[in-house]
């Protein structure tokens, strides 16, 4: 795993000013609330959650500050480093693990690890076959164990162009391909849509797959300074925590987040 990694640790300071944005902290938030409303599913006191590709812990350390116990892997060492520090200035570095491997090669302890939760936000676009990630995903899960994926949505990808570069031709062009590039890792991206991997999920063995749209409005306004106002992002927020599971909005929106229930046979 020598150079990919690389490309994320590299753009560090790009990824964190993101997340400080409003759009980012829309995304960790709603994501976040969506996956509150499934939890009362789960037995109480804390709970194993492991984060799939967990970066610097956006998730992780809101898992952690509720009370459970986040593993997070990632293969980018910086992302990991960052993690650990942003869980030691939260007083909260006794509950999340930082484990640096490649998340197609679990270590065993893991892969076995039986957890009750696990997460893996934002990987899969970085995956040119989706199903076999997922199936690596759902093997460290626990019978009966909430999982949530999330992925750039391949629908937003020829509207976003349209709205924000106003390219109409290239927005033509991206209606018919899955393909499209990352400026912040510099690297290739593969576009899937809630429905291809709702229909994985359901082929390896979960239930109950739930659809939600994560920034189903925030990208469609243009005016990106107008969301630093803070009372404008607090109506901002509690209209995407509105739309994100309403129909036909999360079909449009940015990312799709799916939370499902591993099957117990
Ligand atoms: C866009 S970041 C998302 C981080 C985190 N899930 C979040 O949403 O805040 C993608 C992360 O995936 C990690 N990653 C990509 N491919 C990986 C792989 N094969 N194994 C482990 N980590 C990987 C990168 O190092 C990076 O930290």
């Amino acid at each position: 795993m020598p150079e990919f990694p690389e490309k994320f640790d590299m753009a560090m300071s790009t990824w964190q000013e993101w997340q400080d944005a409003p759009w980012g902290r829309l995304r960790y938030a709603i994501a976040e609330a969506n996956l509150v409303r499934h939890l009362d599913g789960l037995p109480g006191g804390p709970l194993r959650v492991l984060d799939l590709a967990g970066g610097d812990g956006g998730d992780a350390l809101r898992f952690a500050a509720r009370g459970h116990h986040v593993t997070i892997v990632d293969y980018a060492p910086a992302m990991l480093a960052a993690a650990a520090e942003r869980a030691d200035a939260g007083g909260l570095a006794e509950r999340i693990t930082c484990v640096r491997a490649d998340v197609n090669a679990l270590p065993t302890d893991l892969a076995a690890g039986e957890f009750d939760v696990v997460l893996c936000h934002n990987l899969l676009q970085y995956m040119d076959d989706a199903r076999p990630v997922l199936a690596t995903a759902l093997t460290p899960l626990r019978m009966g164990g909430l999982f949530s994926v999330m992925a750039i949505n391949r629908y937003s990808a020829p509207l976003n162009i349209a709205v924000r570069e106003v390219d109409l031709a290239a927005a033509l062009t991206a209606l018919d391909t899955d393909q499209a590039r990352t400026q912040m890792f510099d690297s290739a991206l593969t576009l899937h849509t809630a429905e291809e991997i709702t229909s994985h999920l359901d082929d390896l063995g979960c239930r109950d797959v739930r659809h939600y749209g994560i920034r189903s409005v925030c990208d469609y306004i243009t005016d990106d300074a107008r969301k630093y106002d803070p009372a404008f992002y607090g109506d901002l927020e509690r209209l995407e925590l509105v739309v994100t599971a309403r129909h036909p909005y999360m079909h449009t929106a940015r990312l799709f987040q799916l939370t499902a229930w591993k099957r117990e046979e």
